[in-house]
């Protein structure tokens, strides 16, 4: 009697249908059934609050609304995302924390994929004015893959949105690079299928071209995908109105022609001259651009606020229970319900995807084929522990205070005659202090103690008004600290395939993000932490300050 109730349990199972996964041949996707897939997709994120400021122009929201966490607003939205015909939404910003089940399973019944970005607003995403590439961050990240791992519907996870706006901020791809890296190998270790992707803002192709063709690239020549995305958006509001291909489109898929892996727009719709037709789903989905294109995310689900304007195709009730859709919806549905896009080439003959040696940096691409190392918990936690100041903030919201404390202690150093170098990089030289991967805090407790011995332990240079305390275990002659340190940092050159931490391992960082936002376009420039190490790295250089060479 065992078999026949095993057929039916499988018989069950079989009667629904789970979502096929999808996989990338040469520089297409396909699904399992050998089927080319496009993703017809939504940005799926109510907008966090936004405060209009000079400093942020434009529009980045400072939190955020877990868009996969409530699954009565799933529920209410699900029927909508249904008539819009979308196989796949994007959620800017989730938090690893909450239980996205319901979601996620829900979604996953319907068809309908999820494209994950990893960043969250603030302190958690690649600074593009001042990046670094560090433990809190990859712990953020592989906390919030780990939390999405168990489903069967993450298409893409995307390692950053616009960290890279212009020519002259193009050296912040060597971090975004080494963040794809990263992510790639713990998903690989992992055994994820799921897509590394990286959202960029449109621009000018002296930079944007180079920048693409280097996220896809492997720097040691030898055709291995380790350290190049998965799949490649491009934030693509060209087509305004009642435009057309040549018009709006035909540069851009000259631009792209031929390249190496998946790409998609990340986010389409321009606002600029409605009513908003989407006409230009004709055009993606159609042989004039599918050789390059897989698709597209439409913006925005839920209204949004961008320094473009206001963007949006539903409105939701005060009382949270009631969806009113707005033309922009019965257009895109209509636009997207009436498209066939080729399902060319075949899996076949799509071929394996070649990975071209990078681009050679200029003076409109400057990156460095040098990447950032693994950021390595277990060194920065060794350095840690064996600092002589730790910086003990009194409050659990320190990210805005590590910032100017890391400014004022390194400027100390400064007037010593030492320097804030080990804690900086640069991904335009290709180099990296032996500090750089670390924590900001960790960072702090560095420069703390780097003051604190160079002013023979007095006890009231690593007071830094309350936020230092000295730690009696370490060691207190510059020779042995030094020799402590580079002890523990010896093994954080390197790459390697990260872990999950430990439980409680990772703490803050104060570095203000780009990118997590949900908003078309977005940026930030306000001050960062290692911002401020940049501005003090000017200052002297070594002398009898202790400073890790
Ligand atoms: C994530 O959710 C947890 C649990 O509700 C909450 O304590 C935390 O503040 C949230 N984090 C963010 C950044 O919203
Ligand atoms: C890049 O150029 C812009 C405008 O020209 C300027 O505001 C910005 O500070 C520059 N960024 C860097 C990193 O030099
Ligand atoms: C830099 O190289 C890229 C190709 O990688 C090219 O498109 C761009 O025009 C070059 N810029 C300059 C200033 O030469
Ligand atoms: C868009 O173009 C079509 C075809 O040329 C035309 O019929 C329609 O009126 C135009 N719509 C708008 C809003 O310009
Ligand atoms: C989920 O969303 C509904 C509708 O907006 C709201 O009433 C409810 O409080 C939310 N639940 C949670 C746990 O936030
Ligand atoms: C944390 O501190 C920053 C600045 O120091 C402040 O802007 C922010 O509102 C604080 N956040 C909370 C949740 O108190
Ligand atoms: C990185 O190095 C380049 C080239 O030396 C320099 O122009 C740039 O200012 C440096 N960036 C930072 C943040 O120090
Ligand atoms: C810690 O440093 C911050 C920023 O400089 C300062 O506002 C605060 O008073 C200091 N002391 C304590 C106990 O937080
Ligand atoms: C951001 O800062 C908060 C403290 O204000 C910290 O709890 C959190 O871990 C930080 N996030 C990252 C990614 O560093």
């Amino acid at each position: 009697m065992r078999t026949s109730v095993l057929a039916v349990v499988g018989a069950l199972v079989a009667s629904v249908q789970a979502i096929q996964k999808v996989t990338r041949s040469g520089r297409y996707l396909y699904t399992q059934d050998g089927n080319r897939f496009y993703i017809k997709g939504v940005a799926y994120q109510e907008q966090g609050a936004v405060v209009a400021d000079p400093n942020n122009p434009f529009l980045e929201p400072s939190n955020y609304i877990d868009p996969l966490a409530n699954g009565t607003v799933c529920q209410r939205d699900l029927p909508y995302l249904q008539q819009l015909g979308v196989n796949a939404v994007r959620a800017y910003s989730v938090n690893a924390s909450l239980n996205h089940d319901t979601c996620m399973k829900m979604l996953s019944n319907a068809g309908i994929y999820t494209i994950i970005d990893l960043s969250l607003p603030v302190n958690g995403s690649l600074d593009r004015n001042s990046p670094s590439w560090t433990t809190n961050l990859l712990d953020l990240y592989i906390e919030t893959i780990d939390s999405f791992s168990g489903y069967d519907n993450v298409l893409a996870y995307n390692v950053g949105n616009e960290v890279v706006i212009a020519a002259n901020g193009t050296g912040a791809a060597a971090y975004v690079k080494a963040a794809a890296r990263d992510v790639k190998a713990y998903l690989n270790s992992k055994k994820s299928s799921s897509l590394v992707g990286y959202a960029s803002i449109d621009g000018d192709a002296t930079w944007l071209d180079p920048l693409a063709n280097y996220l896809s690239c492997d720097p040691s020549g030898s055709n291995s995908g380790s350290a190049a995305i998965d799949l490649y958006g491009l934030n693509n509001y060209q087509w305004c109105g009642n435009s057309t291909f040549q018009s709006s489109y035909a540069g851009t898929e000259g631009q792209f022609a031929g390249y190496n892996v998946p790409a998609y727009f990340s986010e389409f719709g321009c606002i600029t001259s409605p009513p908003r037709l989407w006409t230009e789903v004709g055009a993606l989905y159609s042989s004039q651009m599918s050789d390059v294109w897989s698709g597209g995310v439409a913006f925005s689900y839920f209204p949004a606020q961008s320094a473009q304007g206001q963007f949006g195709m539903v409105t939701i009730s005060a009382d949270g229970s009631t969806v009113f859709v707005n033309n922009d919806f019965t257009s895109l549905k209509t636009q997207y319900g009436s498209v066939t896009p080729p399902n060319i080439p075949t899996q076949s003959s799509a071929g394996s995807t070649a990975y071209p040696s990078c681009p050679q940096p200029n003076s409109s691409f400057v990156a460095s084929n040098h990447l950032p190392p693994t950021p390595n918990l277990a060194a920065c936690q060794c350095l840690q522990d064996h600092l002589s100041c730790q910086f003990t903030p009194q409050t659990q919201n320190y990210s805005g205070i590590v910032g100017p404390l890391l400014d004022y202690a390194c400027s100390l150093v400064g007037q010593a005659g030492g320097n804030c170098l080990a804690l900086a990089g640069n991904g335009t030289t290709g180099s990296y202090g032996p500090i750089s991967g670390c924590d900001p805090s960790v960072m702090l407790s560095y420069v703390m103690s780097e003051y604190y011995l160079g002013t023979n332990l007095n006890p009231q240079s690593c007071s830094f008004a309350g936020n230092g305390t000295i730690n009696h275990n370490a060691p207190s002659s510059a020779s042995a600290a030094n020799a402590a340190a580079s002890s523990c940092l010896s093994s954080a050159t390197g790459t390697f395939t990260p872990q999950a931490p430990s439980s409680g391992g990772s703490s803050g960082g104060s570095s203000k993000g780009s990118g997590s936002s949900n908003g078309a376009s977005v940026a930030s420039s306000d001050a960062k932490a290692v911002y401020y190490v940049g501005v003090m790295l000017a200052v002297g250089f070594a002398s009898g300050m202790w400073t890790l060479t």
